[in-house]
């Protein structure tokens, strides 16, 4: 069976990114077959909508997609229905993607990026699984309105719902135990049950998927002491599950301890296996065009890609090795350079991966 990858490459450095994980892609052969359509502020320009009909219908008709990212200040103000970042909610959404697993990996070369210690970071390699499509975010009703109780009665309040369906509890919980046995058969669930109720009901869940995992060593903590341990001891960890709203705070903060954000990719899946794989970062509009963006956040999202969504773990290896390789050549873009390493461009850090592959 031909795979088939639809690619979205968006605006600022996007293009200069996802043209170099295409190329590594195409480099190992396999039958896959790429189409690309314009996404975000590029699509809006082009043909009115951030998302447009034709660009959702080639996402969801295909196995994966590889997203480079979305967004410029010359969109500022644009009514939201028309801001490009409207396109991930808008795949998300339409493609059911709740699960977004973000790994934060310091590779050894680039210890000194971090703002902690050597010691406490080196070596890091955690995998963060946050539910992406249920908590506060989206929970009704929400609003604004006249609050009926309490010290504030009759004053305007804003409010908005915490909740979660079992169904959605369990599925995240799948992806996060099956992680979990794929890798070091550690997973802690992070919650805040000593308060709240949404969170007890979740903590109940996850303890109840666990039997169906003897492998794996699940164990709780509340949000508030996983953003501690987080920077005391990250090592402690290796695959967090949380919620939404939990899991929008620590992963960012994970992403901070390596220090490279151009390295860090993500995936976002939904119950059939398709996913929407993407750099963490954003379109950094301010080096846009100038071949200086680091393209290893998305040259690592493809190889996610190939391991979660097209079954391809061998090749999603070979990509790995190949990005610690031309690390430990010394090559660096920009964004990553120390003194006693050799600088390059986005195109030639492109040319060494794929160097590397063969
Ligand atoms: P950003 O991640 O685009 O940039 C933050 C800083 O990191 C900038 O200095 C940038 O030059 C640098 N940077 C980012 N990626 C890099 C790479 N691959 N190589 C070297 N340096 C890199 O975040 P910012 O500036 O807050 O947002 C810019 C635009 O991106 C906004 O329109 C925002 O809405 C959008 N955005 C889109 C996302 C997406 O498409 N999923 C996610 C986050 C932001
Ligand atoms: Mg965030």
């Amino acid at each position: 069976m031909t795979y088939k990858i639809a690619v979205l490459p968006g605006d600022g450095i996007g293009k200069e990114i996802v043209d170099q994980a295409v190329r590594v892609l195409t480099a190992l052969k396999l039958d896959i077959a790429l189409e690309e359509a314009p996404v975000g502020g590029a699509a809006y320009d082009q043909l009115g909508h951030p998302l447009p009909p034709s660009t959702l219908e080639l996402a969801k008709n295909s196995n994966a997609i590889l997203f480079g990212a979305v967004g410029d200040w010359k969109y500022d103000s644009l009514p939201r229905e028309h801001r490009p970042e409207q396109a991930i909610l808008g795949l998300r959404k339409n493609m059911g993607l709740f699960a977004n697993l973000r790994p934060a990996i310091l590779y050894p070369q680039l210890a000194n990026a971090s703002s902690l210690k050597p010691e406490v970071v080196s070596g890091l390699d955690i995998l963060i699984v946050r539910e992406l499509t249920g908590d506060i975010y989206f929970g009704t009703p929400r609003g604004v309105r006249t609050a009926e109780d309490g010290a504030f009665k009759g004053e305007q309040e804003g409010f908005d719902t915490m909740r979660y369906a079992e169904t959605e509890v369990r599925r995240i919980a799948r992806i996060a135990f099956e992680a979990a046995r794929k890798r070091n058969g550690k997973l802690c669930s992070v919650d805040k049950a000593n308060v709240l109720e949404t969170s007890q009901f979740w903590r109940d869940i996850m303890i109840d998927v666990s039997k169906q995992y003897p492998d794996v060593a699940l164990t709780h903590m509340y949000v508030d002491n996983a953003a501690m341990q987080l920077v005391r001891a990250p090592k402690e960890f290796d695959v967090i599950v949380t919620g939404n709203l939990f899991g929008d705070i620590l992963s960012d903060e994970a992403a901070m301890l390596t220090g490279s954000i151009g390295m860090l990719p993500s995936a976002s899946l939904n119950a059939s296996n398709q996913g929407l794989y993407e750099p963490s970062h954003g379109s950094a509009p301010d080096i846009a065009g100038k071949n200086i963006a680091n393209p290893l956040a998305t040259i690592l999202s493809a190889a996610m890609l190939l391991r979660y969504s097209l079954n391809e773990s061998a090749a999603a290896d070979k990509i790995e090795e190949a990005v610690r390789q031309v690390l430990a050549q010394g090559l660096r873009t920009a964004d990553i350079y120390e003194e006693g390493t050799e600088k390059v461009s986005t195109s030639q850090m492109g040319d060494a991966v794929l160097k590397a592959l063969s």
